[in-house]
């Protein structure tokens, strides 16, 4: 009994420390990699785990065709796309119609990892 209140009693200070530890690492994460430009951007969320690096190329790169949502504009509709990644991957590594090719702009690694983004939208 005596030491379930005392294990209670220490863990809003671990939680404390803890955060406060997070917080600093953001902190220090953001400034080491120049928040101004993209890729520190994408490294800083890579870091804190969240928005995953996926969601933050689709955000620069396509959700302005394609919406935020995947549900479509200027670009179709990708809700639902029944293509496996592979196909998706190429058609962002080489564009399809108006669509531009993003072969230069992204690595093979950041297309794959779109691929299996925009087949997460519903
Ligand atoms: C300049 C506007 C534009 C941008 C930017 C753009 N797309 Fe597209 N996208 C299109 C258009 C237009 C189509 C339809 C192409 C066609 O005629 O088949 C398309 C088609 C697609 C398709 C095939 C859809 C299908 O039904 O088969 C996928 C997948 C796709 N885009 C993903 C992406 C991703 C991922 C990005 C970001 C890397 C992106 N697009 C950026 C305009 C764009």
């Amino acid at each position: 009994m005596r030491r379930d209140t005392r294990i209670r009693r220490d863990r809003p200070r671990l939680i404390e420390a803890r955060s406060t530890w997070l917080a600093g690492a953001l902190v220090a994460a953001i400034a080491a990699s120049g928040s101004t430009t993209a890729s520190g951007r994408a490294a800083a969320a890579g870091r804190t785990g969240k928005p995953s690096s996926a969601a933050t190329d689709y955000r620069l790169h396509c959700a302005g065709c394609h919406g935020a949502g995947g549900q479509g504009g200027t670009g179709d509709d990708l809700r639902g796309l029944s293509d496996t990644p592979e196909a998706i991957a190429a058609v962002i590594a080489n564009g399809q119609g108006k669509m531009p090719p993003f072969r230069r702009k992204l690595s093979a690694g950041q297309r794959r990892r779109l691929a299996v983004y925009v087949k997460g939208f519903k």
